[in-house]
C-alpha cells in the first residue's frame, strides 16, 4: 500500500502576483475549488490518506483549508449552501493531514527532502499541484501510477509528449520503451536549454522509493543554487530502474496564466455548467 502523499507547497507563484501576495498559489480556485484540493482528491482516489505538505512562509491558509471551520458551519447549517462544503468534509474526515516547513527555497529536490520527516521510509506518491490532471474512464492518474508500484515495484514518473519549443520548461526524460506507454529511463535533464534528449515531459506526479532522499542528499546543486529532483532521480536510474507512464489524458499547467484560464474553461464546460444545473454541490473532480 502506498498511503503516503507529499504535495511541495512552499514556493511563491510570483507568475500570479498580486494575487498570491496574501494567499497561497495552491489556493487559488479552478472554479470554486482551490488547486490544492483537487490533488488532494486525486491522491485520497489513488488509496492515498496520510497527505503530508512543505510549507513555507505564507501558507496557512493551506492549514485552514483543511480543517473544520465550525463558524462557517453554524452559519449555513440550515441553508442547501452547506452541501458545498461536503467535498472538503470528506477529505478532512478520510485524510490525515501533516505539515513540515521549507525554510528557503532551494529546489523541488529541497522540498522532497524537506519533507522526509513527514514520509519515513516507504514509498510515496508527490503531487505538484500546479498540475491539475484529469484523468481517462474514470480513473485518475496518481491511481494508474500505483497499480505500476505494485507492478514494477519501482519509481514511476509521469510524463506527457510536448511540443520541441516546450522543452526547455520541464525535466525531460528518454530510454527504451517496454510497452506502449512505459519508458525505462535511461537519462533526464532539468529543463534542457538545447538538445533535450526526447520531447517526454515530466508532469507534476512522482511515485518515489524512500532511497530517494540518499539520492537527493547526494545531489549538486545547479548553476542557480537549487537541488533539483531530476537529477536525484537521474542517480538513482543509473543504479536502479526508473519508469516514466506516458500520460494520455488532459493536463494543465496551472504554473501558467493562460493554463489556468484555460483549466478553469475545461472546468466550467465540462463539469460545472452541467453540474450545477443538477445538483446544488456543482463538485468538480480529477476523473474524466
Ligand atoms: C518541476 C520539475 C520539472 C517538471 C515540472 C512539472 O518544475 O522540476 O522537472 O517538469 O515541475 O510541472 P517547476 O515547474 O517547479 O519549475
Amino acid at each position: 500500500m502506498i498511503r503516503k502523499c507529499l504535495f511541495p507547497a512552499a514556493g511563491y507563484g510570483t507568475r500570479f502576483l498580486p494575487a498570491t501576495k496574501s494567499i497561497p498559489k495552491e489556493m487559488l480556485p479552478i472554479i470554486s475549488k482551490p488547486l490544492m484540493q483537487y490533488g488532494v482528491e486525486e491522491a485520497l482516489e489513488a488509496g492515498m490518506t496520510d497527505i503530508c505538505i512543505v510549507t513555507g512562509r505564507g501558507k496557512r491558509a493551506i492549514e485552514d483549508h483543511f480543517d473544520n471551520n465550525y463558524e462557517l458551519e453554524h452559519q449555513i447549517k440550515l441553508s442547501e449552501k452547506k452541501i458545498k462544503l461536503n467535498g472538503i468534509n470528506k477529505l478532512i474526515d478520510d485524510c490525515k493531514f501533516s505539515y513540515t516547513r521549507q525554510k528557503e527555497m532551494k529546489g523541488l529536490g529541497h522540498a522532497v527532502s524537506t519533507g522526509a520527516t513527514l514520509v519515513g521510509n516507504e514509498a510515496f506518491g508527490v503531487i505538484l499541484s500546479d498540475d491539475l490532471c484529469i484523468g481517462g474512464n474514470g480513473v485518475s492518474l496518481m491511481s494508474t501510477m500505483v497499480e505500476l508500484y505494485h507492478e514494477h515495484q519501482c519509481s514511476i514518473i509521469a510524463v506527457m509528449e510536448v511540443p520541441d519549443h516546450q522543452t526547455q520548461n520541464y525535466g525531460i526524460v528518454s530510454g527504451e520503451y517496454i510497452s506502449n506507454d512505459l519508458v525505462k529511463i535511461s537519462s533526464m535533464v532539468e529543463k534542457p536549454t538545447r538538445n533535450p534528449p526526447s520531447n517526454l515531459a515530466i508532469i507534476g506526479r512522482y511515485i518515489l522509493t524512500p532511497d530517494i532522499f540518499d539520492y537527493i542528499s547526494q545531489t549538486m546543486p545547479d548553476r542557480n543554487g537549487e537541488i533539483q529532483l531530476t537529477d536525484s532521480l537521474m542517480i538513482q536510474a543509473r543504479e536502479k530502474t526508473i519508469l516514466a507512464y506516458k500520460f494520455h489524458g488532459v493536463r494543465f499547467d496551472c504554473g501558467r496564466v493562460d493554463e489556468y484560464i484555460k483549466a478553469n474553461n475545461f472546468f466550467y464546460e465540462h463539469y460545472y455548467r452541467e453540474c450545477k444545473s443538477n445538483c446544488a454541490s456543482a463538485s468538480v473532480n480529477i476523473v474524466g
